[in-house]
């Protein structure tokens, strides 16, 4: 079997009083249970947590050719999308690709770009003038069907597509992943003929990059979506109820956040040392926020890249407020090599590095902070990944998402609903005239 992802605890559990974590291990089995009974709150949005093993070869098939269609009919593939049906498919994509690639003008796979994330004027004016001219397609992702900012992204990008590109071009390049039957997405896919996929109504946004909301667009990057579900699958398993607590990376994760929680650590800072993982902080921080963050309690999920932010945000975390702790997703192997080279006047001083991986002194500077940072008060876990490819990153998505749910329900919370999204909704439709809105609208004119 391949390497697992291994989680490290020893150094956030020795801020904690012994035997908190074991004491916890009662309420993670009940928890476990509750998912796999689903007994639980949220219980109508447990697809996520057998999806991996369901997966079917056939199912990976169809994705991967309607991968195909949309790499050898353009250059340029926009992913329209917001939250859950946006972030697990740029976090994939980014730890995997090539950052330079889409300079490089042979380059052989489609450049992603993504759309429908923000109402910036000037962002979606400079991504349509980017667009002139390119062989571009969409892929249009919302579960609803209906999400402002998507459906905003998605009508000047179809208009341009097939302005540009002919009405019959457009329908073979634009997709849409949504709902079987619902919202405006799923009526224009079913009126204009588009591809389409759905998004299983027992699947939540935020756990969704296993569906084709995260698969489609992994596959046009050229990306094997087949050894990212194996990593899922095989992290399933390792992660279910009947593997032993001490031996269960979720059920340990969960616990030990939850200790600190307890223990008045209030803010979880998710630390990585590869820049491919920015967005693997993102997906992480929503797939955190808006599960656990609700009646009133929840760590707040924080997110930086080391080394970079060592020199903006080390200082608070080594010094400030000692309300936090640290999850460092360390990668053990590179993929590429590079020495430091011998320079004969040694002018910068740093021939003592000479010979050396660049990658040992980014593991030196982790270590030393994690040294540094414990000294400062700071509990620190590690999830150590073998590398950056497709089988880990499965892995390292089905870890977060089985602890998440662990997590949510130790915190006493749905893990599953976030109603706290709906509010700004409110407000900017009745602030926007849309139709239906007018008590609101009536009310919101009063208070300002
Ligand atoms: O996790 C969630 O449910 C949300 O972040 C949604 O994914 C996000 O609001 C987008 O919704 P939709 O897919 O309906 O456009």
């Amino acid at each position: 079997m391949s390497k697992m992802i291994r989680l490290e605890t020893s150094k956030a559990v020795q801020f904690l009083a012994a035997g908190a974590v074991e004491a916890l291990e009662p309420r993670v089995k009940a928890a476990q249970k509750a998912l796999e009974e689903a007994t639980c709150p949220g219980n109508d949005f447990l697809g996520w947590m057998h999806l991996p093993s369901s997966i079917s070869k056939a199912f990976i098939a169809e994705l991967n050719e309607a991968a195909r269609v949309l790499r050898e009919n353009c250059d340029t593939i926009v992913v329209a999308g917001i939250g859950g049906s946006y972030l697990g498919a740029r976090a994939v994509i980014e730890a995997l690709a090539n950052g330079f690639d889409w300079l490089v003008a042979d380059r052989k796979n489609p450049v992603i770009l993504f759309a429908g994330n923000n109402i910036g004027e000037d962002y979606l004016y400079e991504l349509t003038e980017y667009l002139k001219n390119r062989r571009f397609g969409i892929i249009n992702i919302s579960k609803s069907g209906t999400t402002t900012e998507t459906a905003l992204a998605f009508r000047l990008l179809r208009k341009q597509c097939e302005e540009q590109r002919g009405i019959e071009m457009a329908r073979k390049v634009i997709v849409a992943v949504t709902d079987a039957k619902r919202g405006a997405a799923r009526t224009t896919a079913d009126k204009e003929g588009y591809k389409s996929f759905i998004i299983p109504d027992n699947v939540g946004g935020r756990f969704s990059v296993l569906t084709p909301v995260g698969l489609l667009p992994i596959a046009c990057a050229g990306f094997d979506i087949e050894a990212l579900v194996a990593g899922a699958a095989d992290m399933e398993r390792q992660t279910a109820p009947e593997v032993p607590f001490a031996e269960n990376p979720a059920e340990q994760y969960a616990a030990v956040r939850n200790a600190l929680y307890a223990a008045g650590k209030k803010t979880e800072i998710l630390v990585n040392y590869q820049p491919k993982l920015h967005y693997m902080n993102e997906w992480w921080k929503q797939l955190y926020g808006e599960s656990e963050g609700k009646d009133g309690k929840g760590i707040f999920p924080a997110a930086v890249d080391f080394t970079t932010d060592l020199h903006s945000m080390g200082q608070w975390i080594q010094e400030g407020e000692r309300t936090i702790f640290e999850t460092v997703v360390s990668v053990e192997q590179p993929c590429h090599k590079m020495l430091f080279p011998h320079d004969e006047e040694n002018l910068d001083g740093l021939n003592f590095l000479e010979g050396k991986r660049v990658d040992e002194v980014n593991k030196m500077a982790e270590l030393g902070t994690q040294l540094a940072h414990v000294d400062g008060g700071v509990p620190n876990m590690r999830v150590v990944v073998e590398k950056l490819d497709e089988y880990n990153l499965g892995q390292l998505i089905y870890f977060f998402e089985r602890a998440c749910g662990i997590s949510g329900l130790l915190l006493e919370v749905n893990p599953f609903n976030q109603p706290g999204v709906e509010a700004y909704k409110k407000n900017m439709f009745a602030l926007l005239g849309k139709p239906g809105y007018e008590a609101e609208t009536e009310a919101i004119q009063k208070r300002l």
